[in-house]
């Protein structure tokens, strides 16, 4: 195969993500994770990811490279995630992105986070359709976008207003006393339990609120009924049935999160939705897109769920197709912004 041979580096959160393709071909994804540092804290704590980011940096560098067979200095480019994302963890991944590229005398590509997890479905499932629609849900992100070109072109049709999907799942499975991060832990107790136990809200679906929000989201009310239903049963000394609790509350996220995909695909005349993001792992949210992405005659892409969390190939991937498109590379001095838009 051919294309450009890319090296991408993601550090925005709490994975120290080194990951290399050529073209449209995953050769390696490294990724070192500093979650278990965090769980005692029931949330990522970004000093502790900065400082966890400078220790991997070099070695997963070193190991992606080695497990690819790939010299540095046949690299055509370097790409990382310039934001949005936590700002010490990011500044760790740009610095170490340029001392490369300068060393290498390689250009350097900063990218937008978002755009990554969109683009890294390339080396899953080939070329993107223009304009495809990506639904990305992340413990940091919920967005409806509109890609016409994932290079240079995506626009944002809507956003959550408070909760990101993944930190619903995070908060909700604390209350009801799982691990963190909580959304594997409440994706596997939904499995033992009833979906239709318990009604709990669907945020920004009707009325007012669906006319000004038609394509963003919200998910803290949903978060607060869930914590009243359980502290309601508590109090009358009841045992809280988890695996029911579970799975209504991931049916009440996965209804919303679908339905608003598909209407925007509708509306805006798309055939192609890739979900994106660590909630996209998610059983029931991949079942249940499945079923309503057939019923309307769209086409369904989700990357595995390995490429869905955070990772450097979605950068590596991200960087190569600005190659192949022959987009500007960005100037040695590029910033790292922690709230870039997309
Ligand atoms: O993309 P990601 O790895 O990091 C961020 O950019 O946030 O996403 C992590 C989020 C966490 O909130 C985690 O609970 C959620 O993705 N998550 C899931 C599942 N696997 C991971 N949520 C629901 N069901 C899952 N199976
Ligand atoms: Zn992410």
């Amino acid at each position: 195969t051919d294309g450009p041979l890319v090296l991408g580096i993601e550090t925005s959160c709490d994975e120290t993500g080194v990951g290399i393709v050529r073209g449209q071909t995953l050769l390696v994804d490294t990724v070192a994770s500093s979650v278990d540092e965090h769980a005692r804290f029931g949330g990522v704590v970004p000093e502790v990811a900065s400082r966890a980011h400078l220790e991997a940096m070099v070695p997963t560098i070193e190991r992606a490279c080695a497990d690819a067979g790939v010299r540095l200095e046949d690299l055509d480019a370097v790409s990382v995630t310039a934001g949005p994302g936590l700002a010490g963890a990011l500044l760790v991944g740009v610095a170490a992105a340029k001392a490369l590229a300068l060393g290498l005398g390689k250009p350097i590509y900063g990218v937008n986070h978002l755009a990554a997890h969109v683009a890294v479905d390339v080396v899953e499932h080939g070329p993107l359709p223009e304009p495809t629609m990506g639904l990305l849900v992340s413990g940091g992100h919920s967005n409806l976008l509109l890609v016409p070109d994932v290079t240079h072109d995506i626009r944002s049709l809507g956003s959550t207003i408070d909760d990101a999907a993944g930190e619903a799942f995070d908060k909700v499975a604390r209350l009801l006393g799982l691990p963190f991060p909580g959304g594997p832990h409440i994706d596997r107790a939904a499995r033992e339990g009833n979906q239709l136990a318990i009604d709990f809200p669907r945020g920004l679906t009707a009325g007012r609120d669906m006319q000004r929000h038609r394509f963003d989201y919200s998910f803290s009310g949903l978060k607060t009924a869930v914590a009243r239903w359980v502290q309601a049963r508590q109090e009358s000394g009841e045992p809280v049935p988890v695996a029911d609790v579970a799975a209504s509350f991931q049916e009440a996220v996965v209804d919303v999160l679908t339905r608003k995909a598909v209407l925007a695909c509708q509306e805006h005349g798309v055939d192609d939705l890739l979900i994106g993001g660590g909630v996209a792992a998610n059983s029931r949210l991949r079942a249940m897109a499945q079923e309503r992405c057939d019923a309307a005659g769209i086409r369904l892409r989700v990357p595995r769920p390995g490429l869905c969390t955070d990772n450097g190939a979605m950068v590596a991937a991200l960087g190569a197709e600005m190659v192949t498109k022959g987009r500007e590379a960005s100037r040695l001095d590029l910033p790292a912004d922690s709230s870039q838009p997309v």
